[in-house]
C-alpha cells in the first residue's frame, strides 16, 4: 500500500494526476476522441494517469511505466436516467493484472443512489486493503455543478475518508480549508468543465494547495486547452515547483508562444 501510494504521491508530498476517464459516461468527449493522441505529449508531466481499463488497453503502450489509477466505477451515461446509479465495472483481480497503482470510484452523496455508491466504495476498500491497492474516491456531483460548495464537499470528502478511501478527489471551492480540515486523507482537486481563462485555473489550484490540497486530478482544463502542454507545465510548476498563479501564467504564456511559433 505504501509503495503504491509513493508511486503516485511524489517525495515532496504532492501529486499531479491526469484524468482521461471521461469517456466512461460522456463518450468521445471533445479533445479526448482519441485518448492515445491526447495523452502522449502530456504523460511526461503527469505523476499518474486516471483511466478505464478499456482505454488503457487500447491507448497506452504497456512499455510505458506511468502509474495508473484505474477507474472502476461506471455503468451509466450522460443520456441515461441517473448518473449516480453506478456499479463496479472492473474487478480487483483485473486491477492487479493491469498493475494499477490505485483504483478510483465515484460516490454521489446526497443523490438517490447515495447508499449504493457509498457501499460500493466500502466494498472496494475492503478488496483494496486485502491486496494493498489504494482507493481514490471521487466526490461526484453529476450534473448538479452548483453542489460544489464547501459545506457539501466537506461532507462528501469526510464520508469518503471515513469509509476508507486513501485519497479523495474533490472540487475547489470558496473556503476550501473547511474541506481539507475535515478530511484526514490527502485531497486532490478536479477542474470540472473547461474554463476560458487559464488564470482562473492557476488561481484555484494555487489557493487549493495553500489550503491543504496535495495536488490535482485535472483533466479538461488541461487537455481541452488549445495549448495542453503549456497548460500542464504551468500546473506542474504550481504543484511541484512552488510557483504561484502569476508564475504559472508566465510559464503558460512562454510555452504557448513557443508552441505557436512552431506551428
Ligand atoms: C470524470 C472524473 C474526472 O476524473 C474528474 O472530474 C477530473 O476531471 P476534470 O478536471 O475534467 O473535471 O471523475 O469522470
Amino acid at each position: 500500500m505504501a509503495n503504491r501510494l509513493a508511486q503516485l504521491i511524489q517525495p515532496d508530498g504532492h501529486a499531479l494526476f491526469l484524468p482521461v476517464d471521461h469517456g466512461y459516461f460522456q463518450g468521445p468527449t471533445r479533445k479526448l476522441e482519441e485518448p492515445g493522441k491526447t495523452i502522449q505529449p502530456l504523460l511526461p508531466f503527469a505523476d499518474g494517469l486516471f483511466i478505464t481499463r478499456g482505454a488503457l488497453r487500447s491507448c497506452v503502450d504497456p512499455a510505458r511505466t506511468k502509474p495508473i489509477i484505474l477507474r472502476v466505477s461506471g455503468g451509466t451515461s450522460m443520456v441515461g436516467k441517473d448518473l449516480a446509479n453506478e456499479g463496479i465495472i472492473t474487478s480487483m483481480e483485473e486491477a492487479i493484472r493491469l498493475n494499477a497503482s490505485a483504483v478510483g470510484i465515484s460516490v454521489f452523496v446526497g443523490s438517490e443512489y447515495e447508499k449504493e455508491s457509498l457501499l460500493n466504495l466500502a466494498k472496494l476498500v475492503d478488496e483494496g486493503e486485502r491486496y494493498g491497492i489504494p482507493v481514490m474516491a471521487v466526490t461526484a456531483v453529476g450534473k448538479e455543478l452548483e453542489k460544489r460548495d464547501a459545506r457539501y464537499l466537506a461532507l462528501a470528502s469526510r464520508i469518503a475518508a471515513e469509509l476508507g478511501a486513501r485519497v479523495v478527489k474533490t472540487y475547489w471551492c470558496e473556503g476550501f480549508e473547511k474541506v481539507t480540515r475535515g478530511c484526514h486523507v490527502p485531497i486532490v482537486i478536479a477542474g470540472g468543465p473547461q474554463t476560458d481563462n487559464e488564470r482562473d485555473v492557476f488561481n484555484f489550484i494555487y489557493d487549493g494547495m495553500q489550503k491543504g490540497a496535495i495536488g490535482v486530478n485535472l483533466g479538461r482544463n488541461i487537455w481541452q486547452n488549445d495549448y495542453p502542454v503549456a497548460m500542464i507545465k504551468a500546473v506542474q510548476a504550481i504543484i511541484h515547483k512552488k510557483a504561484d498563479a502569476e508564475k504559472a501564467q508566465e510559464i503558460f504564456d512562454h510555452e504557448k508562444a513557443k508552441a505557436s511559433s512552431k506551428s
